[in-house]
């Protein structure tokens, strides 16, 4: 075959001849070899073929060039160009040292796998090398740093393991070096701070750690500094600000602490600089806000669109934000949510109409909405979690390209323009928890585009358009705890995208129509709760078999449950509770684990399912149930009937001498409800201590031995701890959420517990946790002045509480996050501050702190911890802004996803892939 070759190339001879000791003939030789250990034969390389050569015979990919050799000028390959080629297999199959002229190789995005061979450092002339995005696993061979011409160097999106090799710093032609999204470790070589024709610097995306080399600060080329995501100490070096030619500095999610260097303010060329998810503190040097607002640098022609985006998001950074940020006009991303940033509006951020990405979230920013914009170019603005007053104007739906608009939990009044209906591209309108009030209106159903409508928790009254109907790919709608009022429109049943709706807390009367049934793509929730609903449940219901949560509760319906709620295979909480229903439960899997308490406060439901009477002795417990049902009506506040009926106080005699008074909250109702009634005599006059806000309170005397000890006295011992098995504990975990859950939404106002600690945690024989609490003073008198007395037990005190004495539900959930952690170590974390942090920067080892007198966790429990761990670590976030409510906790917990109106709507990007 090679006799062959020779023989088809001899017409070329005189052309190409000997040089170098490598003959084209070779050359041809090696890229057909190379070609063939390929896996499969790509289309790309169909004109690379035997008896052809590579300079004259259109070789895709492959270039030729002349060398000068002595007095011999033969052709030679010199590139080879096969981006994106389709091409499978191995590099080091390529004899390199029989292609010595070669001066180009593009091998990006192709599956080239295994090592980097290190004999790619054996082509002497080689000045582009770029095998980015391929497979390519294993160490950077150190031999690299051997190949003197090389001027760019691209080894991105492989799999590259071990540290960069100081040797780099040998490649002194380098201007540009990108070796990002990888799993490389180790410190940044200091030598890289020779490559002093350096202009792009590529490490983003590995494991890189220690601090940011000052040697680097020599690369006074510089363009591009991209360090983000990886793990990098230490503070922004000072001498950043010599890199004078710096147009882009990212260091975002790294572990950057300490300041934002004034001398920023020297890089005027600077345009983009991101910051964002470090640890930096302090305010927005004066230096830095001068530079967005100075003029456009020389060089730049005018028009030229200049981006400049700063993001500074989720640091710690504080003071006010700089009024003339937006000066220089051309400001189209501004981010810095998730910070402490306080004071107004930056003023010139108002008419700043450069803007396309504005975001402020979660910071204690004032201002009026209907002051700010127009900005015609706004593509996303998020508002959410801050001070921000006044009515939307319409001026907002000249954004003709919004999509996604956050402002929830702010203070905005007055009602929805129409004009919001011409936003064509919104996809997302998350304006719950505010103040807004008129009607919603129906134009709102020309959003075609619209997937996420969240207008809960305001004021809007009048009825729910039928028009929504043709939101044709809604997902997310949430329009609970308004004043709306009329029917559920049937047209609802046409929004057959829709993943989770809530319409709970409202006013909405007439039938659950049937064209609910049509929505079978409801996973998450389906909640019509706390309505006036009448009518019978219909059996269409059961056609959503991805469902997962239902709540029907607090309504009028009547009739039976129907027997298809039974087949709902992925429902795992059905709450039917104050109803009229009656009949017996349906069968199936749901109904055999059930709740007494999804079913409390009917008419006469019956079936086997404890604290229910049997079907056959409905007569004698009838009367039993309109007792209380009576009694519940009589005495309650709407909102919080669950509650009401299952605190007690209660008066443990179990050792002569010691009188605990226990106030106990109980959410099964097996235990307590019967219990209670009976200790209270159907909730007798006479029991009766005492009225307020959230109910009445009895005083119950309850037989002992029901509750035997509290969680901190059961993880102290080491028989019941051993018992006290990894299921258990995380059963107790969600047991506890449940709890303080109902406390904190379920109850209006929200009772804030602020005493959430392992020994207020009853645990009965079976280990079923309940909450309870010593004293039950504020619970009486929840607004009265000792509200703002410093409560709780030292150790499980949220942070903010040594400096202000604003107690809110963060507080419970900081609280809740040390008891957690408590339940998986076994004991106390006496370390809690240092545990915390290195478990949010995910640096530790959870195998390490896990108690280990239980027996190890199945591969089952050992998902659930982690979801724990995850929640825990989140709800001890020393800012009580960043910690999820206790609503999040729980669903998470229960259905191991978060909750779709829960999650928080800041720190995105332009390309931002996070979705609510
Ligand atoms: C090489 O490609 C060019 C342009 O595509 C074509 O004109 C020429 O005929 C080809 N030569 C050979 C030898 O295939
Ligand atoms: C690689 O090419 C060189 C130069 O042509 C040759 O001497 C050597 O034998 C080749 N190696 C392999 C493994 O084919
Ligand atoms: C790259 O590494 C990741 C993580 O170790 C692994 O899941 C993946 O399979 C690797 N890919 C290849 C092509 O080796
Ligand atoms: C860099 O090159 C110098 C000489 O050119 C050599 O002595 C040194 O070992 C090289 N450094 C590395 C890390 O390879
Ligand atoms: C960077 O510059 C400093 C001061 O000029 C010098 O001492 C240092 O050796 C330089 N570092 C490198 C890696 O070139
Ligand atoms: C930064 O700029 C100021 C004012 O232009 C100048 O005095 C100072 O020397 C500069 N610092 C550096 C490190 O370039
Ligand atoms: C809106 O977006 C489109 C597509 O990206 C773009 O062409 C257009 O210029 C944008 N309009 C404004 C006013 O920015």
């Amino acid at each position: 075959m090679f006799l062959l070759l020779s023989c088809l190339l001899f017409p070329f001879a005189d052309a190409v001849g000997w040089h170098g000791g490598v003959h084209l003939g070779y050359q041809t030789a090696a890229l057909l070899r190379w070609k063939s250990s390929l896996r499969a034969s790509p289309p790309a390389l169909d004109s690379w073929r035997q008896g052809t050569s590579p300079c004259t015979g259109n070789w895709t990919g492959v270039a030729c060039g002349v060398v000068h050799r002595g007095h011999r000028h033969p052709l030679a390959v010199t590139e080879i160009s096969l981006s994106n080629a389709g091409i499978d297999g191995r590099l080091g199959e390529l004899n390199f040292s029989a292609l010595p002229f070669l001066t180009y190789v593009d091998l990006s995005y192709n599956s080239l796998r295994e090592e980097i061979p290190s004999a790619i450092a054996s082509l002497p002339v080689l000045s582009f090398l770029d095998l980015s995005v391929n497979w390519l696993h294993g160490n950077i061979p150190p031999e690299l740093g051997n190949m003197p011409h090389l001027t760019q160097l691209g080894l991105t999106s492989n799999n590259l393991t071990g540290r960069i090799p100081a040797s780099i710093g040998n490649l002194t032609m380098l201007g540009a070096l990108s070796f990002g999204n990888n799993m490389l470790t180790g410190p940044i070589p200091e030598e890289l701070g020779n490559l002093n024709k350096l202009m792009d610097l590529e490490l983003s995306d590995n494991r890189l750690s220690a601090g940011i080399p000052v040697d680097l600060l020599n690369l006074t080329e510089l363009n591009t500094l991209s360090l983000e995501m990886n793990e990098l100490t230490g503070s922004i070096p000072h001498e950043i600000g010599l890199l004078h030619n710096l147009r882009l500095l990212v260091l975002f999610e790294n572990q950057l602490s300490g300041t934002i260097p004034h001398i920023l303010g020297n890089l005027t060329l600077l345009s983009d600089l991101d910051l964002h998810e470090n640890q930096l503190v302090g305010s927005i040097p004066t230096e830095v806000g001068a530079l967005l607002s100075g003029p456009l640098p020389q060089g730049f022609s005018n028009n030229f669109s200049h981006l400049i985006e700063i993001n500074l998001g989720n640091n710690s950074l504080s003071g006010e934000l700089p009024s003339d940020i937006c000066k220089g006009g051309n400001l189209e991303q501004f981010e810095v949510s998730m910070n402490m940033f306080t004071g107004p509006f930056p003023k010139s951020l108002k008419t700043c109409r450069s803007l396309k990405l504005l975001s402020l979230g979660d910071n204690q920013i004032t201002g009026d909405v209907s002051s700010l914009g127009p900005y015609p170019r706004l593509i996303k603005v998020d508002l959410d979690r801050n001070n921000f007053f006044g009515s939307l104007s319409k001026t907002w739906a000249s954004s003709s390209n919004l999509t996604s608009i956050y402002m929830q939990k702010n203070m905005i009044t007055g009602s929805l323009p129409p004009e919001f209906s011409s936003l064509e591209k919104l996809e997302k309108l998350i304006i719950n928890d505010n103040n807004l009030s008129g009607k919603i209106p129906p134009e709102l159903s020309n959003l075609v585009n619209l997937y996420t409508l969240d207008l809960s928790q305001n004021q809007f009254s009048g009825h729910i358009p039928p028009e929504f109907g043709q939101l044709g790919n809604l997902q997310y709608l949430n329009i609970s705890a308004n004043k709306l009022s009329g029917i559920i429109p049937q047209e609802l049943g046409n929004c057959i995208k829709l993943i989770s709706l809530a319409l709970n807390h409202n006013s909405l009367s007439g039938d659950l129509p049937v064209t609910i049934g049509n929505l079978r793509s409801l996973q998450i929730v389906l909640d019509v709760s706390n309505n006036k609903l009448t009518g019978r449940l219909p059996a269409e219901l059961g056609n959503l078999a991805q469902l997962e949560l239902l709540n029907l509760s607090h309504n009028e319906f009547s009739g039976n449950i129907p027997p298809s709620i039974g087949s709902m295979n992925s429902l795992l909480t059905l709450d039917v509770s104050y109803n009229n229903l009656e009949g017996a439960l349906p069968t199936g899997r749901l109904f055999r684990n059930a709740s007494i308490r999804w079913f409390l406060h009917n008419k006469d439901l019956c079936g086997s399912l404890t604290g229910l009477p049997l079907c056959s002795s409905i007569p004698v417990m009838k009367h039993h149930n309109e007792r209380i049902h009576n009694l519940g009506l009589a005495i309650s506040i709407p909102m919080c009937i669950a509650i009401i009926l299952l605190i007690a106080v209660i008066i443990n005699t179990g050792t002569a001498g010691t009188r605990d008074v226990l106030s106990v909250w109980n959410f099964d109702g097996k235990f307590a409800f019967e219990d209670i009634a009976e200790a209270t005599e159907n909730f007798s006059d006479k029991y009766i201590i005492g009225s307020g806000g959230y109910g009445t309170v009895y005083k119950a005397q309850l037989q002992g031995g029901r509750l035997g000890g509290n969680l901190c006295a059961i993880l102290k011992n080491e028989e019941l701890s051993k018992e006290l098995d990894w299921s258990k504990r995380v059963a107790i975990a969600t047991d506890v959420a449940q709890a303080i859950y109902y406390l904190h939404q379920e109850c209006n106002p929200p009772i804030i517990h602020r005493d959430i600690t392992s020994k207020n945690i009853l645990l009965d024989a079976a280990f079923k946790a309940y909450v309870s609490d010593f004293g039950i003073a504020r619970m009486l008198k929840p607004d009265s002045s000792n509200w703002s007395e410093l409560a709780g037990t030292y150790g499980y005190i949220a942070p903010e509480l040594s400096y202000t004495s604003v107690v809110t539900t963060k507080c419970d959930v900081y609280s809740f996050g040390v008891v957690v952690l408590e339940i998986m170590m076994g004991m106390y974390p006496t370390e809690l501050q240092s545990i915390a942090s290195m478990g949010q920067r995910q640096e530790l080892e959870i195998e390490d702190i896990l108690d280990t007198r239980p027996s190890l966790p199945t591969i089952a429990e050992k998902k659930e911890i982690a979801l724990l761990v995850e929640v825990t670590f989140a709800c001890l976030q020393t800012a009580p802004q960043y910690r999820p409510e206790m609503q999040d906790v729980y669903q998470k917990l229960v259905m191991h996803k978060p909750h779709p109106f829960a999650s928080p709507s800041h720190g995105f990007r332009l390309e931002e892939i996070r979705e609510v």
